[in-house]
Parts: C-alpha cells; structure tokens; sequence
C-alpha cells in the first residue's frame, strides 16, 4: 500500500523478495501480506487443540465448495428428476458415490466442528472485548451454515426432505400478518414442487459462496484482535507467543489429519451413522412418515420448537436461542474470560452443553409426556443460563486469580 512519508511523498513499502514473488509484491504486497499475516504472525504460545477447528473448518468449506460444484453438474432440480439424478449420481456416474458421500459426510462434521468451536469460544470468553464483532460475524456464519444445509438436505427431494420442508414452511405460514407471504415466498406455489427446489437449489449454492466470503471477514477479525487463548489474558512480551509458521501451522496440519481419519473412518465405515434411511425413499406427499425429524445438529431447535404448544411460539423460541448469542458479549459483563477462573460460569457451561443435549433428545422423540417435560425443562435452562445465570455471575462470582502472564503459567511447557 502507498503510504505518506514525513516529507508527504507517497513510497511503497520496501519489498525484501527477489524474483517473480518480489515484482509481484513490489506492485501489489500480496506476498508479504501472506507473510506477515501467516508466517510470522505471532500467535499466544498456548493454544490447546480447541484451537485447530478453525483451520478445519476452512478446510472443510472447501472440500464442501469443490463437491458440491461437481454434485451440481450432474443434479436435476425438479421434483420429478431430483431423487433419480441423485441415484444416478451414486450409481452410474464414475466417482459419483464418493463425490456425495464426501459432501454428505462434510456438512455433519462441517456442523459438529462448528458447534466445538463456538463451545471453545463460550468456554473461553473468546466473546468479550475486544472481539465482539469477531463473534457476531462467527454468529453471522452459524446462521447461513444452518440455512445453506437446511437447503442442502431438501435436494435429494427424498421423503425427510419434503417432510421437513412441509413442517418449516408451515411453521413460517404461521407467523402473524406476514405468514402467508413468506410461506409463498419460500414454496412460490401452492405445494411443494418445482418451484420450491429450484429455489432452495438455488439459495444453497448461492449461500456456500457467500458465506466464504463472510469467513474472510472473520479470519480477518481474528488476525485484527489477535487469538484469544486458554487462560483469556492477552499477551504482554514476546515471551508470551510462537510465530504463526512453523508452529501452528504443524500443529494445525495434526489436527487436519486426525481430523481426516475421522472423516474417512466414518464414511467409508459407518456411512449409516450420518444419514437417514427414510431419505433413500423418494419424496411422497401422500405418505406422512411416523417420524418426522431433522438431522442430528438441528435436534436441540426441533426440541425447542416442540415443546412450545403454538407453531409460531415454537419458531419465536427457536430463534431466539440463536438470537441470544449475539447478545451474549454484553450480557456477561465478567472481566475474566476464560471458565477456567470462573467456578461459577464452568458449572454452568456443562449445565448448558447438557440442556443442549437433552432437547436434541426432546427433538428426536414425540412431543409428549415425560420428553414435553424435558424439553421444556432444558429450554428453560437454556435461556437461564444467558439471560439469568452468567449476567447475575458477573456480578458474584468469586473467580479464581489470574496467572501474570502466558509464560510464567506455561513455564512448564517451555
Ligand atoms: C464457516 C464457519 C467458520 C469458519 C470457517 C471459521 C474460521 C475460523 C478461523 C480460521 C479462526 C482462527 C483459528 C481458531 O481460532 O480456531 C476462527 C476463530 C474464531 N471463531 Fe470462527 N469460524 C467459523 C464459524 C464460527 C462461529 C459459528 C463462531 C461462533 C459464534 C466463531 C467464533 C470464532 C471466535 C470467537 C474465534 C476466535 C477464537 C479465539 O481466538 O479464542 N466462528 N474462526
């Protein structure tokens, strides 16, 4: 970039590359861009594995992206040529099963490491200042993930596609005033067809594009504020930190290839683990299965969505769990981030992972007797937990004392 110098002249900033990579950078500093952001960008010295899901996830997107493009090529959005192209694609086209299964695979452990990785930042108070906006834009992703795979799983127009699609679209029906209009707006006919999948197909493929663009906002949040780490205190010398490259980048290859053996072990060996047998029968609307329910990372909202009686109250609750994530840098006003220092917040961290859980399992059952009361009872905690829990711990909780800095409390590492 030009820059002003002390006698207002504009010079450009002196470029230590020889070759190709230094006339490039002499003209546009891409490369010493990438070098200062991911070579010798100095990173706190304790960032446990928790850490490599961001590298993971960026890697998944891509996997995600490269699939799905291949998929595209050679899928029908109709409701009447949907289910068999899909078929085909398993079936006849050369390589076409693992094309799918790697995408199918992808979104389940896209969205499980997205869901360890916002833990990480509940866990360690990666919220509060100063990268609030760095949550909001992760929050941002949270939500066009969740609608570009809700998207997804509508396009094999199999039985749990159209059922669940038949269930959300009536749940948007039923908001006040505007219901019918967004329900027209979504369906853009009077049932479930064409129309619809064209246009989810559409809104999927044109959601995973945008949301790699809002990732490069957020990694550009954490290259700003800086990462947080383990023990929430910013670092103070030099002695606090490691250089970008070699060492996280090593450490971030490790967790890529423990990641990968997950990944393969459970496609190739386990495919039946992710996916959902009622979606291998192509869609009917004249047969409503026993069972309708959504895949496993939508389950705590299903829950939730379920144990309210009306289907707008359902849909309001629902999203005002996600919603009261955003609000969350200033609803836990603790100077202290991290729940290792936090006895209190710790606690309830494991409370809140547990009521997560258990309105998955709300979700997963009929929305009556002991499960209504479960789903109920962990919903409330939910909202307890923000609204009641961590706002009244800010106030007081005894935390325990910080370390003085990142070197003296890792001495032992060193
Ligand atoms: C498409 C999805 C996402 C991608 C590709 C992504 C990518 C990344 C990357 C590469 C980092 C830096 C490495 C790391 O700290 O792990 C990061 C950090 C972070 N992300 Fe995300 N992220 C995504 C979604 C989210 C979501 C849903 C949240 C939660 C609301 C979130 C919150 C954060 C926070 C708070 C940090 C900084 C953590 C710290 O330094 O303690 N991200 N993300």
């Amino acid at each position: 970039m030009k820059t002003p110098d002390n006698t207002g002249e504009c010079s450009t900033p002196a470029s230590t590359g020889s070759g190709l990579t230094g006339w490039i950078d002499r003209r546009l500093p891409v490369v010493s861009a990438f070098r200062a952001e991911y070579i010798d960008f100095r990173m706190p010295r304790n960032l446990n594995w928790l850490w490599n899901f961001g590298a993971i996830l960026t890697v998944v997107l891509l996997l995600m992206l490269a699939t799905g493009t291949f998929l595209a090529m050679n899928y029908t959005p109709t409701s009447a040529g949907a289910f068999a192209s899909v078929e085909a694609i398993d079936r006849q086209l050369s390589g076409g099963w693992l094309l799918r299964a790697m995408h199918m695979t992808g979104a389940n452990l896209f969205l499980a490491a997205l869901y360890i990785h916002l833990f990480r930042g509940l866990y360690y108070g990666s919220y509060k200042a100063p990268r609030e906006i760095l949550w909001l834009t992760g929050l941002i992703l949270l939500v066009m993930v969740m609608a570009t795979a809700f998207a997804g799983y509508m396009l094999p127009w199999g039985q749990m596609s159209y059922w669940g699609a038949d269930v959300i679209t009536k749940a948007v029906g039923a908001v006040p005033l505007i219901g019918a209009t967004l329900e027209h707006v979504l369906t853009g006919s009077d049932h479930l067809g064409d129309v619809f999948l064209h246009r989810f197909f559409v809104l999927h493929f044109l959601l995973a594009f945008l949301v790699v663009a809002v990732v490069g906002l957020h990694v550009a949040a954490v290259h700003f504020s800086g990462s947080n780490n383990p023990l929430g205190i910013e670092p103070k010398t030099k002695k606090d930190t490691l250089t970008f490259h070699p060492y996280y980048t090593t450490k971030d290859l490790v967790g890529l290839l423990v990641f990968a053996l997950v990944f393969s072990a459970l496609m190739f060996f386990w495919p039946g683990i992710l996916t959902e047998a009622a979606n291998y029968a192509p869609a009917d609307p004249m047969h409503t299965p026993a069972d309708i329910e959504p895949e496993w990372y939508f389950l705590p909202y299903y829950g939730l969505l379920q144990s309210v009686p009306s289907k707008f109250g359902g849909l309001v609750v629902s999203a005002a769990s996600l919603l009261v994530l955003f609000a969350l840098p200033w609803l836990d006003r603790s100077p202290v981030r991290s729940a290792r220092f936090r006895p209190i917040c710790r606690v309830g961290l494991f409370g809140l992972v547990a009521a997560f859980v258990l309105l998955a399992a709300a979700g997963k059952h009929h929305a009556e007797g002991g499960w209504m009361l479960v789903g109920r009872l962990a919903g409330l905690y939910y909202f307890a937990y923000f609204l009641v829990l961590l706002p009244l711990a800010s106030r007081i909780e005894k935390t325990r004392p910080l370390p003085s800095s990142i070197a003296a409390a890792t001495q032992g590492d060193a």
